[in-house]
């Protein structure tokens, strides 16, 4: 193989560079560029690794095993009968020890709300360019920001999505801070989000052997900080994805999805589809929660992928404090109860605001969790 000299080396990542900042300089996201009418994925896009697996499977097994088996809990009667709360706890165990990723029905949100809340962000995204353009912005100390990428200039390629980021808890954004066009769905979906994340606690708690209120009283309902994702239609859907393979950094993630589909979970090393159910929210858990359960809990590689159809919407509810000085001292390592001397913890102390810092400084596919591993 021809060697690649280090001027040519520098040349390319100076184009690269160059071609990033006039994507950004855009302000109108991946959305600008296929609304421009474009049919090739452009270079900053492209994703060696998924072309090599594409080009793999083609020869060897398909992609994906349809309706992977991950979790479905229904939460019915939680509250009413104690039995029944047995067998929730039960299941939800399993489920974040052996998947770390489920979907529940009958959570208590109503479907409208759910729906209107992928409107919303339909909405915020697909608005007049001009007024959109005022939220873009990569200043992440303020609560409101819409771009694309946040890690556009770190990451090693792009990915095809665009995202309005909304900061909703411990303090919410004053409302005007709130774009105007999904201002009272993000109140009301926010607000239930903040309800169901207690329910859930409840149950993890309970399943790692703690009294139910347990994580809620160390602060891991406490921050709410919610991204409404939009993945334009994809002209070359093997080139680029929507989102490389990452783990989320919370404690953990209620995520609602649309129809189209592409998102999919690693699972015993291989990538499993997230099928869409109408009405459902996919759960999944964060790094903090892996963290605190000293390995009991998974934290667990997840991707999107891109599609000719679409736009696709989702809204991803990450439970973590983000900005300080919220939390910013508070330490969080193995909990007690879990730790002995035959189980001895597995992980250093850190606070929530120094696992942020190291989670961003990074690129999203390697592991902040093993920095922090004894
Ligand atoms: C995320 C994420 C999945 C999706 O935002 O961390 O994994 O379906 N999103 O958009
Ligand atoms: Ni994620």
């Amino acid at each position: 193989m021809a060697e690649i000299s280090l001027e040519e080396a520098e040349r390319c990542n100076y184009n690269r560079q160059n071609q990033l900042k006039a994507f950004d300089e855009t302000k109108s996201g991946v959305k600008g560029l296929v609304d421009s009418g474009l049919s090739k994925v452009p270079k900053i896009f492209i994703n060696q690794q998924l072309k090599l697996e594409r080009n793999n499977i083609q020869k060897q097994e398909p992609l994906t095993s349809i309706n992977g088996g991950i979790p479905i809990i229904d939460l019915t009667r939680l509250d009413e009968d104690p039995d029944l709360r047995r067998g929730i706890v039960e299941t939800v165990g399993e489920a974040c020890e052996k998947w770390g990723f489920f979907q529940v029905i009958n959570h208590g949100i109503p479907v409208t709300t759910l729906d209107a809340m992928i409107d919303g962000i339909r909405g915020f995204h697909e608005q007049e360019n001009e007024t959109k353009k005022e939220y873009y912005c990569r200043d992440y100390t303020r609560k409101v920001n819409y771009n694309s990428n946040f890690d556009l200039y770190w990451a090693e390629t792009t990915n095809w999505r665009d995202t309005l980021t909304c900061v909703m808890a411990p303090r919410q954004p004053l409302p005007q801070e709130l774009p105007i066009i999904c201002r009272d769905i993000l109140i009301e979906y926010s607000n239930e989000v903040m309800k169901l994340g207690q329910t859930l606690l409840g149950l993890m708690s309970e399943a790692l052997g703690l009294k139910r209120g347990y994580m809620e009283e160390i602060g891991c309902g406490e921050g709410l900080f919610m991204v409404g994702h939009y993945y334009p239609p994809c002209p070359e859907p093997e080139l680029t994805l929507g989102t490389s393979s990452h783990t989320d950094s919370g404690f953990f993630t209620v995520l609602l999805q649309d129809q189209i589909g592409g998102l999919q979970v690693l699972h015993q090393n291989q990538w499993l589809d997230v099928d869409f159910i109408h009405g459902a929210l996919v759960l999944n858990l964060g790094d903090m929660m892996q963290l605190i359960s000293n390995d009991k809990f998974k934290s667990v590689h997840h991707r999107v992928l891109t599609n000719k159809r679409g736009p696709r919407i989702s809204i991803a509810s990450f439970f973590r404090t983000h900005l300080p000085p919220e939390n910013a001292s508070r330490l969080y390592g193995p909990i007690k109860e879990l730790v002995s001397e035959e189980n001895p913890p597995l992980f250093r102390e850190t606070t929530i605001k120094d696992f942020v810092s190291s989670y961003y400084s990074k690129a999203l596919d390697s592991s902040t969790l093993q920095y922090l591993r004894l």
